[in-house]
């Protein structure tokens, strides 16, 4: 029997690298020492929270936690692959903290964008969901006026100021098409001013790439959290295709009984699914069947 793992399952690029970045911190307090913070969880995965928090590292939910803690606890604060507000990096370094930046860069271009646009005097649009900590910590590289437009609809009801210019942006996992559709809203109303796409398409190929995949083997598993909204989506994508998908959080929830006749095995993996639990299947699923 093969089994296929997909190329782009589990973490995408950005969450890999603020991962990774961790671990590094890890190693290099081995040498200096001195406490390592997360400035929110750095996934949301709670087996990886619990591995990092048995190698000493903790997480800090707000500013405020970080103000509370006395200055000889105040080491290293790692920031998520999200971003956040500017005035939190500044506020960390001036409470002496030293702020290693994981944001991922597709992010970091859009705080980019929106600190040099509103800067410029456009105000700044930003296509997403209110509240998502993606979304608040771009708003905060606005010196501008800032609107967060999450449906058409908002986008139909959106009135400019006279002369206002406008700047264009979205959250990176923002549906594309919808994007577009917000945007096609503004075109009408002929209002002016800067587009840029900033819709990461990490979600979309791991979609893809699932589908297709599942397409072609006889079984299909796909590993994720029971809460993660984006692992159920692939599971659904793939039990369209394939009747035999199974969906699964680690190895102790796989109990396949496989019929003689399966020949290929396909494994896919929701976005905050690390590597090693990945890999445990895979090669549970190798050495068994
Ligand atoms: Fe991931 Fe960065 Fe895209 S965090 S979803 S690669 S914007």
């Amino acid at each position: 029997m093969e089994v296929i793992l997909a190329e782009h399952a589990g973490f995408c690029f950005g969450v890999k690298r603020a991962v990774d970045t961790v671990y590094e911190q890890i190693e290099n307090r081995k040498k200096d020492g001195g406490p390592i913070y997360t400035f929110g969880p750095i996934i949301h995965n709670e087996e990886v929270v619990r591995d990092l928090q048995e190698r000493g590292v903790e997480v800090l939910s707000s500013l405020e936690e970080a103000e509370a803690l006395p200055a000889a606890e105040r080491g290293t604060v790692i920031i998520r692959s999200h971003g956040v507000e500017k005035r939190v990096y500044e506020k960390l370094q001036e409470l002496g903290f030293e702020v290693v930046d994981a944001t991922c860069p597709f992010v970091k271009r859009i705080h980019t964008t929106v600190e040099r646009e509103s800067a410029a005097g456009k105000s700044i649009i930003i296509v997403g969901n209110a509240g998502h900590p993606e979304v608040e910590g771009i708003r905060g590289w606005s010196g501008a006026s800032t609107y967060i437009i999450e449906s058409v609809k908002e986008a139909e009801k959106f009135v400019r100021r006279d002369g206002e210019e406008l700047c264009i942006v979205s959250q990176t996992t923002f549906n594309y098409k919808k994007f577009q559709d917000v945007v096609e809203i503004f075109n009408q109303k002929g209002y002016n001013g800067s587009v840029v796409n900033t819709v990461c398409n990490a979600t979309e190929v791991r979609q893809a790439e699932a589908r297709e995949l599942a397409a072609r083997v006889d079984v299909m598993i796909v590993i994720g959290g029971n809460h993660s909204s984006n692992t159920r989506k692939l599971y659904e994508i793939c039990r369209q295709e394939c009747r035999m998908t199974y969906y699964i959080q680690t190895l102790d929830d796989l109990h396949l009984q496989l019929p003689k006749s399966v020949r290929l095995v396909g494994i896919t993996a929701g976005a905050s699914t690390p590597n090693n639990i990945i890999e445990e299947v895979q090669n549970y699923v190798r050495i068994n069947f």
